[in-house]
C-alpha cells in the first residue's frame, strides 16, 4: 500500500499514529505529497479528485481517501481495536469528529492567512474559525476528558493530532491557557511513542 503523506498534516498524522500503534508501519510505503487549495502540487488528483491527503493506494481496490475512511479500513485490516464496539463507539466517533473539526478549522485558518492572496484575506473569517476551535476545546474539556483518559481509541488520536497542529501552526493563540485540563491531558498523551515520533 502507498500512503500519500505530508508531515505537517494532522489528518496524515492520525493514520501514522494508527500504523505505529498497530506495529504496521512496514505495511505502507510513504509517498511525499504537497499542495494547497490553490495548487494541488504533487497530490495525486487522479487518485483523490478532491486533491487532499492522506490518500491510501491499495493493490486490490480503489484508492481510499478521507482520514476517517482510511482509519476505518486499516482498523478492519489490522484489527487495531481503536474503534470500540457500540455504545462506546458513538462517543469515540463524536470525539474523532471533534478532533477532525478542530484540525479542519486550524488548517483553513492557515490557508486563509498564508495561502490566499493578501488582498483578499479575511481576518473575520479566520477569527470565526478560531471560535469554532475554542468551542470544541471547551466541549472536549467539559464533556470528554474521562473518555480521553480511558483505553486508547481513534477519538484520542484525532484530538492529539489536532492539538499537535495547534501547537505547530497556532502556538501564538496559547490555547492551553483557557483549557488547562485538556492541556494537562495532552502533555501526557503527546509523550506516547506513536505521537512523539509523528510530531510535525
Ligand atoms: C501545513 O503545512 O500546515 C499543512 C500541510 C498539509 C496539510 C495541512 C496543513
Amino acid at each position: 500500500m502507498k500512503l500519500y503523506h505530508a508531515p505537517a498534516s494532522p489528518f496524515v498524522r492520525k493514520v501514522m499514529v494508527l500504523l505505529h500503534e498497530a506495529g504496521a508501519l512496514d505495511r505502507v510505503a510513504i509517498i511525499p505529497a504537497s499542495g494547497n487549495p490553490l495548487d494541488p502540487g504533487t497530490i495525486p488528483v487522479d487518485r483523490n479528485p478532491l486533491g487532499k491527503i492522506p490518500a491510501l493506494e491499495r493493490p486490490d481496490g480503489p484508492t481510499l481517501y478521507d482520514s476517517r475512511v482510511i482509519t476505518r479500513y486499516l482498523d478492519d485490516l489490522l484489527q487495531t481495536g481503536l474503534y470500540p464496539t457500540a455504545p462506546r463507539l458513538w462517543d469515540t466517533l463524536v470525539i474523532e469528529a471533534t478532533g477532525d473539526g478542530i484540525a479542519e478549522s486550524a488548517v483553513v485558518m492557515r490557508y486563509e492567512m498564508h495561502v490566499r492572496p493578501e488582498a483578499s484575506r479575511s481576518v473575520a473569517w479566520a477569527e470565526a474559525q478560531w471560535q469554532k476551535i475554542d468551542r470544541a476545546l471547551t466541549a472536549l474539556e467539559e464533556r470528554w476528558l474521562s473518555q480521553l483518559s480511558g483505553p486508547l481509541d481513534m477519538g484520542q488520536v484525532a484530538v492529539g493530532a489536532a492539538l499537535g497542529y495547534l501547537d505547530f501552526r497556532h502556538a501564538d493563540r496559547n490555547w492551553q491557557a483557557l483549557h488547562p485540563a485538556l492541556a494537562a491531558w495532552w502533555a501526557g498523551f503527546s509523550a506516547r511513542p506513536s505521537l512523539a515520533s509523528t510530531a510535525p
